[in-house]
């Protein structure tokens, strides 16, 4: 058992932010092997970056279990531990905050530019001490803005006032309490969904929130919060109840699978053929991924907690738009056109969730790909192989993207910036590894320097 005190805690968080933010490590993809074997598969992402932040409202220790091992989740728990809370980790995958001594504070840039749900810490904040100062994170690299209206109108509906200046949001309630209300979201958003229930958690009344976004992880964030003592209804439905409470109290929780970790591995067998059991996900939160590779002539098959994906004949076109959940999910339109791109016939892929999320785009069309983008839509030409490329990463899915064409395509392939994929993806190299592929990760030269951002 791994158990780090506090300032062990710190130097650990320190020191492995800055290996795993490194822009400096490339990775080197021989691809044009198909793939067997059996992955495990990790805590959630995108619940894992709600519930840290959500842990900052609980009074008392909170052990949260199945966390994933991924930058995001190191660079979090830092920013909890600079606003005052204690930090430990129990194993490699259990970690217990404590925030029963936190300072209301401030979020600074510097913290909040290495991860853009550090956002969540302002409905967290608001919640607890009825006033937050977070700064707004940084830069988009989906290729468009990405805006936070909808979270700041729900803040405002709770009775707080709300500021943006200087690249920071501030959002105070009057007598230090936010208050229930009926709020209806214009858009469905996951992000404005989590961060309008947890103020609403700990808010004087009922909060209704209409139009809320329904994925996974916003159903985990619920769990979690009710688990501690909220009450919260509804979630998972577009209508979601909250019942503010004066106080949560610690406890213990366990973080679901990542339906996208899964849906990545799933679409990498698609590309590369052969037969993958991957282990810890819930079938059903695979269903809307599990339907589209089916079509394209991939086998799934549900055992328990586990699907087995095999892919032997050719792979089919098909044609993909994406959706809020329980729709096909924009976080897997990369990696499933990865796959589409040696599909026979043409594909088309609609995304209307994020409206310029191609920029990955260019780097397959290095690799031989036929692709044509036409604003929110990319028109793809299957063709009978890809060749391996110098690839860069440009966002977290679109990093892994790249991977699955290198792991499908002939010869050998770099990939940089692959901080962008360490950001969401445990152990990414040690799973590939393990189901037969080549790849390995090396220093970059000094002289090939590359950005750091946060889009998430
Ligand atoms: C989350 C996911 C991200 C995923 C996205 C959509 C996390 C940490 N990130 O991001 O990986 O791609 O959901 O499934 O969970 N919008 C507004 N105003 C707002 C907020 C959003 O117009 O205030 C729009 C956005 O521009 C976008 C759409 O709503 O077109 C969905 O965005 P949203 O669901 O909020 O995405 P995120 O929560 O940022």
């Amino acid at each position: 058992m791994n158990c780090f005190s506090l300032g062990t805690m710190k130097t650990v968080t320190r020191s492995y932010i800055k290996k795993r933010c490194n822009p400096l490590i490339k990775y080197i993809v021989e691809g044009g092997r198909p793939l067997f074997g059996e992955i495990h598969i990790s805590g959630a992402k995108n619940a894992a970056v709600a519930i840290i932040p959500a842990a900052l409202m609980v009074t008392g220790p909170c052990r949260i279990e199945n966390v994933p091992q991924i930058s995001d989740v190191t660079i979090l728990l830092g920013v909890l531990q600079d606003l005052g809370a204690s930090v430990r980790y129990l194993n490699p995958h259990t970690v217990e905050v404590d925030c029963t001594k936190l300072r209301n504070g401030r979020v600074p840039y510097e913290s909040a530019r290495q991860c853009r749900a550090s956002y969540y810490m302002l409905g967290a904040l608001l919640g607890r001490f009825g006033a937050a100062d977070v700064a707004l994170p940084g830069g988009c690299n989906f290729g468009g803005t990405r805006p936070i209206d909808q979270h700041l109108k729900g803040f405002k509906a709770l009775g707080a006032q709300v500021d943006t200046q200087g690249g920071f949001v501030m959002a105070e309630a009057a007598g230090g309490r936010v208050k229930g209300t009926s709020i209806f979201l214009d858009k469905v958003s996951v992000g404005a969904t989590i961060n309008i229930m947890m103020a609403a958690a700990l808010a004087e009344g009922m909060t209704v929130i209409e139009n809320a976004a329904k994925e996974p992880h916003v159903v985990d964030l619920a769990n979690f919060l009710n688990s501690m003592g909220a009450n919260i209804m509804g979630a998972g439905t577009d209508v979601i109840k909250v019942r503010g409470v004066d106080s949560l109290r610690g406890g213990t929780y366990s973080i679901i699978p990542d339906q996208i970790e899964a849906g990545t591995y799933m679409a990498a067998v698609a590309a590369c053929g052969g037969s993958v059991k991957l282990c810890n996900i819930i079938p059903k939160h695979m269903d809307c991924i599990t339907a589209k590779l089916t079509e394209m002539g991939v086998e799934v098959q549900e055992v328990d907690d586990s699907l087995l994906v095999s892919r032997i004949g050719p792979l089919v076109r098909t044609n993909i738009k994406t959706m809020p959940y329980p729709g096909f999910p924009t976080d897997m339109q990369p990696q499933v056109a990865a796959a589409l791109c040696l599909a026979r016939g043409t594909s088309v892929i609609t995304d209307n969730v994020w409206n310029s999320r191609f920029r990955y785009i260019d780097e397959f069309k290095r690799m031989g790909a036929q692709i044509q983008v036409d604003g929110n839509l990319a028109i793809i030409e299957g063709v009978e192989r890809l060749t391996g490329a110098q690839l860069e990463a440009c966002d977290l899915r679109a990093g892994a993207a790249m991977l699955i064409a290198a792991l499908a395509a002939h010869g050998i392939s770099e990939i940089t910036n692959v901080q962008y994929i360490e950001r969401g993806y445990e152990d990414v190299i040690g799973k590939l590894r393990s189901i037969g592929g080549s790849i390995r990760a090396v220093e970059v030269p000094e002289e090939e320097p590359l950005a750091v951002s946060s889009a998430g």
